[in-house]
C-alpha cells in the first residue's frame, strides 16, 4: 500500500476537551478506486478534498454507502479497535444490496489498522470520546443515465469525537413517515436511508422531540428502530428488541449487547416483534422501567421521553439502571478494563 504522509499536523487546532461528533478529521485518509472491472490498489495520503466531475454518479443516483466504528484507548499505550470484521462484513452487505463491488475485507481491516497506526496520536484519551472511523464507498463514473455507475470510490476517514447526544433522548413514534419497507434497502447503510429520515426528524424536531420511532411501513404498529439507531425496551426486567429484517440495521452495538446479556443473564432476553401498543401500555402501567437506542455513534442512549398521539410518557433513565449497566460493560471491553473473551477488540 502506498503511503504518503502529511508535510505537518493538524492536531493542534483540536480542542479534544470540546470535541463535537464528526467535525474534525485526522492528518491522513485511505482511499481506493475501482475502475475497469478491480479495485486498484488501496493509498494512505493527507487529508484533502476530492476533485470531481458535475456528472459524478453519486451526486445523481446517490449510489452510495458508509460504516462506522470507533477506535479506543486501552490503556498502556495500546490502541484497540472495535469488532472491524463485523463492518466489513455489513459493508459488504448494504455493496451488494446497492450493486456495488465488494471490498475486500483483509484490505478493509489492514488498510483502516494501518491508517490509525499512522494517527494514532487523534484516538482521545478520554473515557467518553473515542476516534470515529468512518469508511464509505460511492459511484464516482461520469455520467447522468440512470444506470449504476461502473467506478466507485472507497475511503476511510477519521474523527476524534465525544458524546453523540449531548442529553436523553426525546422520541416521537412516527406513524406518517417510514425509514424502510419489506424488500427495501433498510437493512443497509445506504446514504439515501438518512438522507430520507431529516424531513421527518426535523418534522418531530419542532414538536420538541429529539428524534423519531420508526414504526413498520404497513400498519406503523410495530416498533422498528429509533432515529439512527436500533432500539431496545425494559420491561418486567426482560429486554426486548425487535428481530432483525431487511427493513431493520442489523447494529453491531445491537449485536454486542445482545451477546453480553445472553452471557452474563443480568437480564433475560427477547428478540422479538413489539407493537407500540406494548409499549404504551407498559408505559400506562409502570412496567416499562426503560428504553434506549443502541448505535455505534451514541453506544447506548437513553430515552427519557416517548410520545405518541400527543401524549408524552415519561420514562426512567436511572444512573443505577440497565441501559448504563450495558454500556459501562461494553465500554470496559473496548478500554480494555476488563477482558475481551469475544476477541472484540483488534489491538495495535
Ligand atoms: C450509528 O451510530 O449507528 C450511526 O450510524 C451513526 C451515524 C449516523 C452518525
Amino acid at each position: 500500500m502506498k503511503v504518503t504522509k502529511a508535510d505537518s499536523t493538524k492536531i493542534d487546532s483540536v480542542d479534544f476537551n470540546n470535541l463535537v461528533f464528526g467535525a474534525k478529521f485526522s492528518d491522513h485518509m485511505l482511499v481506493c478506486n475501482y475502475r475497469n472491472g478491480a479495485w486498484e490498489e488501496p493509498e494512505i495520503k493527507p487529508y484533502g478534498p476530492f476533485t470531481f466531475t458535475p456528472a459524478m454518479h453519486t451526486l445523481h443516483y446517490g449510489q452510495a454507502l458508509f460504516e462506522g466504528q470507533k477506535a479506543y484507548h486501552m490503556g498502556d499505550g495500546k490502541v484497540g479497535i472495535f469488532r472491524l470484521e463485523a463492518n466489513a462484513k455489513r459493508l459488504n452487505h448494504s455493496a451488494r444490496r446497492m450493486f456495488m463491488p465488494e471490498f475486500p475485507e483483509e484490505w478493509f481491516v489492514d488498510g483502516i489498522k494501518k491508517l490509525i497506526e499512522l494517527d494514532k496520536a487523534w484516538v482521545p484519551d478520554d473515557e467518553n470520546s473515542a476516534l470515529y472511523i468512518r469508511p464509505f464507498m460511492f459511484g464516482s463514473s461520469e455520467f447522468v443515465a440512470a444506470r449504476p455507475s461502473e467506478d466507485f470510490t472507497f475511503c476511510v476517514i477519521l474523527s476524534p469525537v465525544g458524546p453523540y447526544y449531548a442529553g436523553n433522548v426525546k422520541v416521537k413514534v412516527e406513524e406518517q413517515y417510514t425509514r424502510s419497507a419489506t424488500g427495501g434497502v433498510g437493512s443497509t447503510k445506504c446514504a439515501g436511508n438518512y438522507a430520507g429520515a431529516f424531513f421527518p426528524t426535523n418534522e418531530a424536531r419542532k414538536e420538541g422531540y429529539t428524534q423519531v420511532i420508526w414504526t413498520d411501513h404497513k400498519n406503523h404498529e410495530l416498533v422498528e428502530e429509533s432515529g439512527t439507531m436500533n432500539i431496545a425496551f425494559v420491561i418486567n426486567d426482560t429486554f426486548i428488541t425487535p428481530p432483525l429484517s431487511d427493513r431493520i440495521l442489523a447494529g453491531i452495538t445491537r449485536d454486542s449487547i445482545l451477546t453480553l446479556l445472553r452471557d452474563t443473564e443480568m437480564l433475560k432476553v427477547e428478540e422479538r416483534p413489539i407493537k407500540v401498543e406494548e409499549v404504551v401500555e407498559a408505559a400506562r402501567k409502570g412496567t416499562l422501567q426503560e428504553a434506549f437506542g443502541m448505535g455505534t455513534a451514541a453506544v447506548v442512549s437513553q430515552i427519557s421521553t416517548i410520545g405518541f398521539r400527543g401524549e408524552d410518557f415519561e420514562i426512567a433513565t436511572p444512573a443505577d439502571g440497565y441501559a448504563l449497566k450495558i454500556k459501562k460493560a461494553l465500554t470496559d471491553i473496548r478500554q480494555g478494563k476488563v477482558a475481551d473473551p469475544y476477541g472484540w477488540m483488534e489491538i495495535l
